[in-house]
């Protein structure tokens, strides 16, 4: 029995969240399921994006299901998610990004670099502070190099140590812990990577790398697989973890139901993989497979299926799935 607490959030949030969960149900109905609302359309109703109520219950989650949240650049507004990140502290930010030939994990750092929130405004300029700690750097490099030694025992590590010393003292740490793990590996510029990922990617399989280039390495990847609609991210911590969309809110698309909810939908296979349930992960990625085999897609995939049909669809090739595992 889990605790689960369920945030779909702002924008395509709330759109793409519903079938996500009635996959999550069709596998486990009899976990507790606790939604709780949050975000920006809550702190415009509420004046509060975050209560602590709600904090309170987040941290008593064994796992998290959260959809996207709408984060407008006003100075008096708080990201939500990095505040749920570092609070929880969700350390590490998993991007898998997979397809024909290639099989990526994009481990992240997810609770300093450029991210850290220490921020301030001068008369004549804003600053934000870039830390990298030896704490946050090991503990991410010893995630990565743990991933990587039950991979191909190979490790990226994207930096720009040329420029910054932040990040020269970043690889320095990550080449410890890798050293230490046994598994070989490459350093990368993090901007040449970019590039190197979309035209190589077969070259490719655990990559680890700062917050901020963590979050567009893993954007640029989403090319790889059709787009951000495709992508699910874990956030994990010492004791718990949330899987969340790797995109946004979407605003432009929000409201009409069209929206891709493939990427929702495969947070609930990482959340089943983090619980230990890998062969229920599989049958998710199959079921998967067979929709948009069949056709079913929605219009960011070239397709005119709604975000409802396509979580029908899903759901009915897990239900066949499992009909067919009985008849056997
Ligand atoms: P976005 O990811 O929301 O959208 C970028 C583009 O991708 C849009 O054209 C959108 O329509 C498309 N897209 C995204 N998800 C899709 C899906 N499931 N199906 C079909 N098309 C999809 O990023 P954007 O526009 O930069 O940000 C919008 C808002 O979301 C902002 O307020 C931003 O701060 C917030 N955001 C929140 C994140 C989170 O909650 N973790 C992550 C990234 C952005
Ligand atoms: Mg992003």
């Amino acid at each position: 029995m889990k605790r689960v607490v369920v945030a779909p959030g702002d924008g395509i949030g709330p759109e793409v969240i519903p079938p996500a969960l009635d996959v999550l149900r069709f596998f486990h109905p009899d976990w507790e399921y606790i939604p709780v609302y949050l975000g920006y359309e809550c702190w415009k109703r509420t004046g509060d994006a975050l209560s602590a109520k709600t904090l309170d219950v987040l941290k008593k989650a064994d796992l998290i299901l959260f959809g996207a949240i709408t984060t407008p650049p006003d100075p008096k507004y708080h990201s939500v998610v990095l505040r749920i990140r570092k609070e929880l502290d969700l350390y590490a930010n998993l991007r898998p990004v997979f397809g024909n030939g290639f099989d990526i994990l994009i481990v992240r750092e997810n609770t300093e670099g450029l991210y850290s929130g220490i921020e301030w405004q001068e008369k004549d300029r804003a600053c934000t502070l870039r830390v990298v700690s030896e704490a946050g750097s090991r503990r991410i490099a010893r995630f990565a190099s743990a991933c990587a030694k039950k991979r191909r025992r190979h490790l990226t590590i994207g930096n720009k140590a040329n420029v910054m010393k932040s990040d020269a003292y970043f690889l320095e740490i990550c080449m410890d812990e890798a050293e230490k793990a046994g598994i070989s590996i490459d350093k990368k510029y993090i901007d040449s990577l970019v590039l190197d990922v979309l035209q190589h990617p077969s070259r490719y399989d655990v990559i680890v790398t700062t917050n901020i280039f963590g979050d567009i390495l893993s954007d640029a990847a989403a090319y790889l697989e059709g787009g951000l609609g495709m992508l699910p991210s874990a956030n994990i911590g010492k004791s718990q973890a949330l899987f969340e969309p790797v995109h946004g809110s979407a605003p432009d698309i929000a409201g009409k139901g069209v929206a891709n909810p493939i990427a929702a939908i495969r947070c609930v296979s990482l959340l089943l993989k983090y619980n230990g349930e890998k062969p229920l992960a599989t049958e998710i990625e199959r079921a998967i497979q067979k929709t948009i085999t069949d056709g079913i897609k929605t219009p960011d995939l070239g397709g005119t299926a709604s975000t409802e049909e396509v979580g029908r669809a899903v759901l009915q090739n897990l239900v066949n799935v499992k009909k067919e595992t009985v008849d056997q």
